[in-house]
């Protein structure tokens, strides 16, 4: 008790209270009420883990639970720096009984022999990576999209039974029964007594996580003890086939060739695992899913008008409401997380659902909003060496039964009900999920087609390039000679999405899609504007834009997204718009007009009757501007204007490639970053494979080694190794692929970093940029 004293005097301590006889945590800390008082077997843990854990997030990010014996840890980046680390926290717990086995319940356990123990999920290092790289064949894009159809199938299927019936119970018609089945074929594992793989899955949920009273531990215990004999005897049949097909019959194969990787333990431990890991994770997010979609109508619409935003609102909702919602490590020396001081040995509960909430990483975090961009960051999957494998073909389920339910019952209700939870720390979804719909409305009445129309959704990561949203032409008019202003708003009549100056939108019309600044007020709530030229030497985009928009018509939209942030801490501006360039300027004089900072703003163009806004920005701008039509005689001196560089100013501009590079060359003299541009074509990203050569790449938190090849980008290769790194342009130009460089020479091939960024050679923009010589480091 001296050093435990000791160390809650030595300070750094926010719980502690001079003078109050506080319980002491192990590390010496006295315990907060709060922490005290925690227990995620209450009600508000098992309604809604993330909110029980609010106080938390805010307050007290890592503290130690007495009730249960753990350091509970609730913050996106210290979960997510733990999973980083797979030595100082080892995953052997993961599978561990989080409530201890009655001395009845253990004699029972021994009766049927029984022996979990190291799989995967639970095993350290350097066991588990060794075996994980044996076994990673299955779960390639290839190999996964070849399990595609035969989850349609089985969806499509069990569709059918209840379609014309108006009413059903999702989870007990389907969301348990299509996971498992698909994990049996996946596995290779006989498709045998379902009801009965079913309860012996609830029985290891409670058995591993879940607080059985001392009566239920046996009964518990019995179905743990069948479950792993059930395991034992399938594999003993699967053993002595010689040719079957499936991820078991890999792992067969390598325990025969590699019998110190994939060991016999291993093996009849993975076999009882796996089938749990492989459906329920899949089953409970799947209707977590239609529970949070269905209870937000206007939003199960938008997907029913949108399926494109499918793949996004899975992962959204595996953000929001994931099924797996806190996963367990054990700090194996003494160590600092968050500020707090875990022990050696210490048990730790990473409260993930709590990390998918946490503001810091996720803007309005509590709000299920399907055109979030960061939605794959999220930790339902975990995070580094021990990353979900299956996450892929769990994605895959779950977007083929949203897929299938947005098309063949779009008029799907939620009905009101009392929603019930199977009472454990981690595996978390509804019990029940009682919907209800029409029949005489189902779509595929009136066309027959309608059930068997399909999309099919690449393997993976959802990509930023697929959050698009339909939007309605408001208004057409001329701006200039040449230039058409438009106006877009929601098709049912909503707030647009906020944006900030400098942002821009992709519009998609069919096979083109082009990208435009936004140029009309930022705190317009029904518009987005943007301004098209006609190009005539144009790939084509903007003529058709002239000869077909009108009100009235829909399009797609990405974004807004903002690649030209304004920075407002300056104290002087220059803004330099050349022609059509005009149009994310005129949004940076407003904002800097409305900050009331210093700035001057240079507009170039042919002659006034084809410069855009010019009486708009005499109204709001006249003493800042200056305008420079070339058929009047006025010419932009930018080397009169550059030739003195000036303090705490920034340069922004906007233009034709010319007056970028002359900008460039120009400011060359100039502080580091001073000179901001927009550019909105990549030339020289694109990969030249004649002139490329391959290299590898190590990641250090995924302990892996992959070879780019000349033909492809380093971010390819990283998905098809089932590392989700977010992207959107995908050109160099927005700086969402970055990643973390620990070693080697980038060639850098965007235009996101600044000469100095370059330098430090510590990050990289994974879908342009490639090693100068054969091999990186990443952090990943
Ligand atoms: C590991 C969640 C579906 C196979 C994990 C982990 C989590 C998880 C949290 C531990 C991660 C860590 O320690 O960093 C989920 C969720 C799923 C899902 C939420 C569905 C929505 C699947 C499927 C399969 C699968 C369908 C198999 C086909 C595995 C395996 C591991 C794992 C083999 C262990 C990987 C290792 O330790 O190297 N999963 N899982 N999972 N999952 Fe999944
Ligand atoms: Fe935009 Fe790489 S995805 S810079």
């Amino acid at each position: 008790t001296n050093s435990r004293r000791a160390g809650a005097e030595a300070g750094g301590c926010p719980i502690h209270q001079p003078g109050r006889q506080q319980d002491l945590a192990p590390n010496g800390c006295p315990i907060s009420p709060r922490a005290a008082a925690f227990d995620p077997f209450d009600r508000p843990y098992q309604l809604d883990p993330a909110e029980a854990l609010r106080w938390s997030r805010e307050q007290e990010p890592v503290f130690y639970s007495p009730r249960l014996g753990y350091w509970v840890v609730s913050r996106y980046d210290d979960i997510k720096a733990i999973f980083r680390d797979n030595i100082t926290f080892s995953p052997s717990i993961a599978l561990e009984k989080i409530t201890p086995a009655s001395k009845e319940a253990q004699a029972v356990l021994e009766r049927y022999d029984y022996g979990m123990n190291r799989t995967l999920v639970n095993e350290d290092e350097p066991a588990h990576m060794a075996r994980r790289r044996e076994l990673l064949e299955a779960f390639s894009p290839e190999a996964l999209e070849a399990h595609a159809p035969m989850v349609r199938r089985l969806v499509r299927e069990k569709l059918d039974a209840i379609v014309d019936r108006g009413r059903a119970d999702l989870v007990d018609e389907m969301f348990w029964e299509v996971p498992l089945t698909v994990a049996l074929h996946f596995l290779g594992v006989p498709e045998e007594d379902m009801e009965q793989l079913r309860r012996f899955s609830v029985a290891h949920t409670l058995n591993t996580w879940g607080r059985p009273s001392p009566e239920q531990q046996v009964e518990v215990a019995e179905g743990v003890g069948k479950f792993w004999q059930y395991s034992g005897e399938v594999l003993v049949k699967m053993q002595r086939q010689t040719r079957g097909k499936g991820w078991m019959y890999d792992m067969i194969e390598k325990n025969r060739q590699k019998p110190d990787v994939v060991t016999d333990n291993y093996l009849h431990s993975m076999m009882m695992a796996i089938i749990v890991a492989a459906h329920e994770t899949t089953a409970l997010a799947t209707a977590n899913a239609f529970r949070q979609l269905l209870s937000r109508p206007a939003v199960w619409d938008e997907l029913c008008d949108n399926p494109e935003l499918i793949p996004a609102a899975a992962e959204e909702c595996l953000r929001h409401s994931g099924s797996v919602v806190a996963w367990r490590r054990r700090a194996t020396r003494e160590v600092a997380v968050g500020g707090v001081t875990i022990p050696e040995d210490g048990k730790i509960l990473m409260v993930t659902a709590s990390g998918n909430h946490d503001p810091s990483h996720f803007e309005n975090p509590d709000e299920l909003d399907i055109y979030r961009d960061n939605a794959v960051d999220h930790l339902t999957f975990g995070y580094g060496s021990h990353q979900c494998m299956g996450k892929n073909l769990g994605r895959m389920e779950m977007r083929i039964f949203l897929e299938e339910f947005t098309r063949r019952l779009p008029h799907l209700e939620l009905e009101e009900q009392e929603f019930t939870f199977l009472p454990n720390t981690s595996f978390r979804g509804p019990e029940a999920l009682w919907v209800r719909w029409d029949p005489a409305k189902n779509p595929e009445r009136q066309d027959p087609a309608v059930r068997t129309a399909q999309r099919d959704f690449a393997v993976g990561a959802p990509s930023r390039q697929d959050i698009a949203r339909t939007m309605v032409v408001a208004k057409v008019q001329a701006a200039a000679d040449g230039v058409l202003q438009i106006a877009l708003e929601d098709p049912r009549g909503r707030r647009v999405p906020a944006w900030s100056p400098g942002s821009h939108v992709d519009l998609i019309m069919g096979d083109y899609v082009r990208k435009y600044s936004l140029c009309g007020e930022t705190d317009d709530p029904y518009w987005l504007q943007v301004a098209v030229l006609r190009e005539e030497a144009g790939r084509g985009g903007s003529a058709w834009i002239h000869e077909h928009f009108e009100p009235g018509m829909t399009l797609r939209l990405r974004g807004p997204k903002n690649h030209f942030r304004l920075d407002e801490s300056a104290q002087h501006y220059v803004l330099i718009a050349g022609g059509i360039g005009i149009t994310p300027i005129i949004a940076m004089a407003d904002r800097l007009r409305r900050l009331g900072k210093s700035y001057e703003l240079h507009y170039a163009g042919r002659s006034r009757s084809s410069m855009a806004f010019i009486e708009r920005l005499e109204r709001d701008h006249g003493e800042a501007l200056q305008l420079y039509p070339k058929d009047e005689g006025r010419r932009l001196d930018l080397a009169g204007l550059l030739a003195e560089p000036r303090e705490a100013t920034l340069l922004y501009a906007c233009g034709p490639e010319r007056l970028l590079t002359a900008l460039e060359g120009g400011t060359a003299h100039w502080p580091e970053g001073s000179l901001h541009v927009e550019h909105f074509t990549a030339e020289g990203a694109l990969l030249d494979p004649e002139n490329e050569h391959a290299f590898e790449v190590e990641l250090t938190d995924s302990e892996l080694t992959v070879e780019v090849p000349p033909e492809r980008t380093l971010l390819q290769v990283l998905r098809t190794a089932g590392i989700d790194v977010p992207s959107d342009c995908e050109e160099g130009l927005c700086g969402s692929c970055q990643v973390e460089v620990v070693e080697g020479e980038v060639d850098h091939r965007d235009k996101v970093l600044t000469a100095a960024e370059r330098a430090s050679q510590d990050r990289l923009m994974s879908c342009c940029s490639r090693a100068r010589g054969r091999k990186l480091v990443l952090a990943l």
